[in-house]
């Protein structure tokens, strides 16, 4: 990591909504007086009965966190409504699809009415208030209809990405007892099918032999693909909304009311549901992203992430709406047809604001330049990343070659928890260092603890913690309070910690450095390492495993995986594959395992718990540095784990 520091280029910053001085009178006024600053931000969003209270939390047990409890609204005002008047001829969604030249446009007007018609085919359906209803859908327009159609007659969203397998998705209806499915024919990526309808299917099939029947499927028709059809559970949006008006009254809720949930994983079990609630979210989306992104009101934004993901969540959909801001939503992947399309798409909808993942950003420059210069990219001011710690190489490719050093590279470090950015070098008022997130969001108090709960001053490294809520927290672990206490709160206690690692240089810039729990970051999505253990488990040849993260030049990390078979089974390639093809079905294509060794033996303690510490060494081939290896029970099983990774 190198800590060269790049100003921020003098043409944006002279015309930056923010200056040096401004984040610190923000940030300092955002923590001396919270209160007095979140009920000011509090006016960015249209509420029906203006809150009179502010913050109110406990980190101690038992950990409870309302913002602007008393505040009455309905999201979709702040997001469509309101800005009919000055706004309704403005382009909300720029929807471009997977195929170059398949693109359309909602106006505000036009999506007002989108959403109002979907929303009474719900009604319709029986939906109402505090009802989950999980949509797996693909990246178009019908996908952020549904989130707000949801939002408007107050029921409680989970998006599940239309990556996840049958197995997956059943589990995430049963999890929050959703009775209404939202789903298309098929989708389309990067010119292949993705058959998200058989995919729903088996699931509802899944869901019903663990107790919850969905009663409705509601299908948007993308493809036109011919698919099975139960009759009296599946309907088609386009025949439900013939019959709809064009109004419909949004459901008044309380700012702690819940909004949607969003599962994540974790270190341990099953993906949790996070929930966020209707207020605090709602102002934590518009806040961050207007300051994040030095939002204007003629600025074409681009956040190139899915919708199944909370950077779909909160800033293609709930952010930019809620700001007035015209919205880019893609359907396809960078490199379809060609490694030229991100940048292909930003000349076609002259985008100026444009967000990305790392993990994109490297497998582009694995294409060389070529594809890049072929563009023009001269509407571009603004380039954001998210999900992982970007590397100093694909920085500099990233400020070089695709913003030719006329826009600032804007880091956001956050969490599905977090609702929003958190850690960000706000535009224009910090010098940019490759690979760091640098200060804190208004409101937000990090702090780096070691092992035992001191807190590290000066230069140092050690675990993120966050010291005080903000209005984006999100509220509990649906239907299990006490895991979302025991993963957040119960190591040290008091604090919110956040399972990564962060370091802090000279200047007080704070630099992420990846999780220190058992979760993998994999093309900037989160994959528990227990979840795929358990996924392997699962298959018959299987007596235990071990999954750990490894370096991966494109995904920032892969996951290795130790198998341990059971006796009478040959270690063929054939089973590797077989392996694979199975985590696939349980889990979906991101959970794949890049490397599967077979092992003898797992390095235990005498008590028998495993030394991943080790498996991770290994697996990163790093085998001089095996740290202490005094406590394993048996220190033969980590000779055999290197003799073997040395042939893989
Ligand atoms: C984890 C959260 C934030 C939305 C997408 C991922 C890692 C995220 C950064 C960054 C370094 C980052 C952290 C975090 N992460 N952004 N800019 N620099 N690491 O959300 O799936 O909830 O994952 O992603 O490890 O804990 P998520």
């Amino acid at each position: 990591m190198t800590d060269t520091s790049y100003p921020v280029p003098a043409a944006f910053a002279a015309k930056a909504n923010l200056t040096p001085a401004d984040y610190k009178t923000l940030y300092d006024r955002s923590i001396s007086d919270r209160d007095g600053f979140f009920a000011e931000q509090a006016k960015r969003v249209q509420w029906m009965t203006a809150p009179t209270h502010v913050g109110s939390w406990s980190f101690d047990s038992p950990v409870k966190i309302e913002w602007y409890k008393d505040g009455v609204l309905n999201v979709t005002e702040s997001c469509l409504d309101r800005h009919l008047d000055a706004r309704g001829d403005k382009v909300a969604i720029i929807f471009e699809g997977d195929e170059p030249g398949d693109s359309t446009t909602y106006t505000y007007t036009e999506l007002h009415r989108e959403v109002c018609r979907f929303a009474n085919v719900l009604r319709d359906r029986g939906a109402k208030k505090g009802d989950r209803i999980t949509i797996y859908m693909p990246m178009i327009p019908e996908a952020a209809f549904a989130m707000l159609a949801c939002a408007r007659i107050g029921a409680v969203h989970s998006v599940v990405f239309g990556g996840f397998s049958p197995d997956a998705l059943a589990g995430r209806i049963v999890d929050c007892d959703s009775t209404l499915v939202i789903t298309a024919d098929e989708g389309v990526r990067g010119g292949r099918k993705v058959p998200l309808k058989v995919n729903a299917d088996a699931a509802c099939e899944i869901a019903a032999k663990a107790g919850v029947t969905v009663k409705t499927q509601l299908v948007v028709q993308r493809t036109g693909a011919t698919i099975a059809w139960q009759t009296g559970r599946d309907i088609w949006l386009h025949e439900a909304t013939k019959t709809v008006v064009d109004d419909c009254d949004p459901e008044p809720m309380s700012a702690e009311d819940p909004l949607f949930i969003l599962y994540t994983s974790g270190s341990t079990g099953q993906p949790k549901g996070v929930l966020h609630t209707c207020g605090g979210y709602l102002v934590w989306a518009a806040m961050t992203h207007d300051y994040v992104f030095d939002l204007k009101e003629d600025d074409v934004y681009w956040c190139a992430a899915d919708v199944g993901w909370v950077t779909g969540h909160t800033y293609i959909v709930y952010g930019p709406l809620a700001n007035g801001t015209t919205t880019v939503m893609f359907e396809g992947v960078p490199t379809y047809p060609d490694a030229s399309r991100f940048w292909q798409v930003c000349d076609d909808h002259q985008v100026s604001l444009f967000y990305t993942a790392p993990t994109a950003i490297r497998a582009l420059m694995r294409e060389g330049d070529g594809p890049v210069t072929a563009t023009s990219r001269k509407s571009l001011r603004l380039l954001g990343t998210v999900g992982e710690p970007i590397n100093p190489e694909a920085w500099d490719w990233y400020f070089n070659v695709i913003g030719e050093t006329r826009c600032p590279i804007i880091d956001t470090w956050w969490q599905t928890e977090t609702g929003g950015a958190m850690i960000v070098p706000l535009p224009g008022t910090v010098d940019m260092k490759p690979g760091a997130g640098t200060f804190p969001m208004f409101g937000v108090e990090p702090a780096l603890v070691d092992a035992e709960g001191q807190t590290l001053h000066g230069t140092a490294e050690g675990n993120l913690i966050l010291k005080t809520s903000w209005p984006g927290q999100m509220r509990t672990v649906y239907g299990d309070h006490a895991r979302f206490e025991q993963t957040y709160f119960s190591t040290y206690p008091g604090n919110y910690f956040t399972g990564d690692g962060a370091r802090r240089d000279a200047d007080g810039t704070i630099w992420i450095t990846g999780r220190v729990d058992d979760v993998i970051n994999v093309s900037g999505h989160r994959m528990g390492t227990a979840e795929v253990e358990s996924a392997l488990g699962s298959h018959p040849a299987v007596a235990e495993s071990a999954v750990v993260g490894f370096p991966h030049d494109i995904k920032g990390q892969g996951i290795y995986a130790y198998v341990t078979i059971i006796a009478g089974v040959d270690a063929t390639d054939e089973l590797r594959r077989d392996l694979v093809k199975h985590v696939r079905k349980e889990i979906g294509p991101i959970a794949s395992p890049d490397m599967i060794q077979f092992s003898s033996g797992l390095p235990k303690t005498r008590s028998g718990k495993i030394m991943r510490r080790i498996l991770r060494k290994i697996a990163a081939n790093e085998y001089g540095n095996l740290g202490d290896t005094s406590t394993l029970a048996d220190p033969s099983v980590v000779e055999a784990l290197i003799d073997g990774r040395a042939i893989l």
